[in-house]
């Protein structure tokens, strides 16, 4: 594996002012001996890991689930964007090692904790896993090392939250152990911005924890960017969150509007994006997916509530993207009721389950509440998605049990609806587009074929 180094050394961090175990985290990170351990193995943990590994540090994989530790351990990805040769590569270098074994934690000089962030039944933070993983630190928590919170979550967790449990050990912070927060900014799937090459935002809970997590991140990463507290790096998140959240309701009300009044929303948003300052283009969809969007500004409303505030804003724009998949819905019955038909006993291919393209991560996904909503119509449900094969059990859904169909001018033919809910690139729309007899677009992705279109719907 090829070591990259993005930052050279600048001035040596490991000075005599500070404590003992200060200068020995220091100077192994500047000598890049420092061994990097990663709690969660997932979607960011794994990305994060390659770019320790790849900056020359020796790192250690822990994740309580056993069968993605055989996997990793086998150097077999469960992760569809992240290929097989990237495991192996590291494998091999020696400078990763997956282990379920947290006995093991011990041995890693900074603990970057990367594990879920749910919401609960009633929608509040969920912060279970952050506790657990904290409490298996703290039970081994050492002199000089650095444990830093990656999960996304409301301002005052690593503080307030992490703080405690850590300091059950009797070590102090900022003297004996080190503790900042950074955001995870992992954009799945997005070849141009791999873990290495998105700048980082890093907050420490004290000014030597602060040093040495820039300086851990410099060694690893394009660029960091030190704030004065773990609360601001902890706001910044969901802050890039919640903007996109609430940009993205946005467009979801004027596609709405718009399609009242004959006005294509993709086309109008093409143009505004040519606006070269003040204008930052989002898209319309079926409603919000994946771990982030949909779940963190409900952290966000519930820190407000707790110190007195509303979030009317955020609110309102939970309120109109969850109403999306109702509205896709009402285009199909339109659609269909053209053509004298209702959604009960219809065949109808839901295209796309995965929550964005070309990845196979299917959490949040607004196709699993088309799911709800095709079935308790009463719809004869299909569905195919190139990167999930059979439908997955989902928390909030009863999911059918099917398989992926493989797209074909015959299965086309043969259905009666086909909504496309993820735009994978590798799918053929031209033959979506030529043999289904109704197509219900949510993604704009038939807008480039060259073929009469009054077959399809825009939703
Ligand atoms: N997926 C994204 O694109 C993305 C982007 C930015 C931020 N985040 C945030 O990063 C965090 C992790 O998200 P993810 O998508 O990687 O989740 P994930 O579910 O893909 O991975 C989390 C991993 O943590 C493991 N785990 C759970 N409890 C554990 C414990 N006590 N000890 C060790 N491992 C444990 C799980 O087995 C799982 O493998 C969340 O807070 C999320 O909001 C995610």
């Amino acid at each position: 594996m090829r070591i990259r180094t993005f930052l050279p050394a600048e001035t040596p961090i490991s000075t005599t002012l500070r404590s003992e175990p200060f200068q020995k985290l220091a100077q192994s990170i500047e000598d890049r001996t420092a061994c990097v351990g990663v709690m969660g193995l997932g979607y960011v943990g794994l990305p994060l890991i390659h770019a320790f590994a790849s900056a020359g540090h020796p790192t250690l994989g822990f994740d309580v689930d056993e069968r993605k530790i055989e996997q990793l351990t086998a150097g077999k990805s469960y992760i569809g964007h992240l290929p097989d040769e990237m495991l192996t590569e590291m494998l091999d270098s020696k400078l990763f090692e997956p282990t379920s074994e947290m006995n093991r934690l011990e041995e890693a000089d900074i603990i970057l904790i990367c594990v879920p962030t749910p919401l609960s039944e009633s929608r509040d933070p969920d912060l279970r896993y952050v506790e657990s993983t904290a409490e298996e630190i703290a039970k081994r928590l050492r002199p000089g090392q650095m444990i830093v919170l990656e999960s996304t979550t409301y301002p005052g967790t690593t503080k307030d939250c992490v703080l405690p449990i850590l300091e059950q050990s009797g070590l102090k912070v900022g003297e004996d152990f080190f503790l900042a927060y950074s955001p995870e900014r992992e954009d799945p799937g997005n070849k141009d911005y791999t873990a290495s090459r998105i700048p980082k935002v890093v907050g420490g809970h004290d000014e030597a924890s602060a040093t040495l997590a820039e300086a851990i991140y410099k060694n690893a990463v394009v660029d960091v960017i030190k704030v004065s507290s773990c609360e601001i790096a902890e706001a910044c998140k969901i802050l890039e969150n919640t903007y996109r959240a609430v940009n993205i309701a946005l467009v979801n009300e004027l596609k709405m509007l718009y399609d009242r009044m004959g006005i294509d929303i993709w086309e109008v948003i093409d143009a505004a994006k040519t606006k070269p300052f003040g204008f930052q283009a989002f898209y319309p969809g079926p409603g919000l997916g994946g771990h982030c969007i949909p779940i963190d500004p409900f952290y966000l409303t519930w820190v407000a509530r707790k110190n007195g505030c509303s979030t009317r804003f955020i609110e309102l724009a939970g309120e109109i993207n969850t109403s999306m998949p109702k509205y896709v819905i009402s285009k199909a019955m339109e659609g269909l009721n053209h053509q004298g038909k209702a959604i009960r006993n219809s065949k109808i291919c839901l295209l796309g389950v995965a929550y964005k393209k070309d990845v196979d991560d299917p959490r949040e996904s607004p196709s699993f509440v088309l799911i709800d909503e095709l079935l308790h119509f009463g719809a004869d449900l299909s569905y195919s998605d190139p990167f999930v094969p059979k439908l997955p059990s989902m928390r909030n859904h009863n999911v059918p049990d099917l398989a992926s169909e493989d797209l074909t001018p015959e299965f086309l033919a043969s259905q009666d609806c086909v909504i496309i809910a993820t735009d994978h690139t590798e799918v053929d729309y031209e033959m979506v587009v030529q043999y289904a007899p109704l197509v219900i677009d949510t993604r704009n992705a038939t807008a480039k074929i060259n073929l009469p279109k009054e077959n399809v719907i825009k939703a």
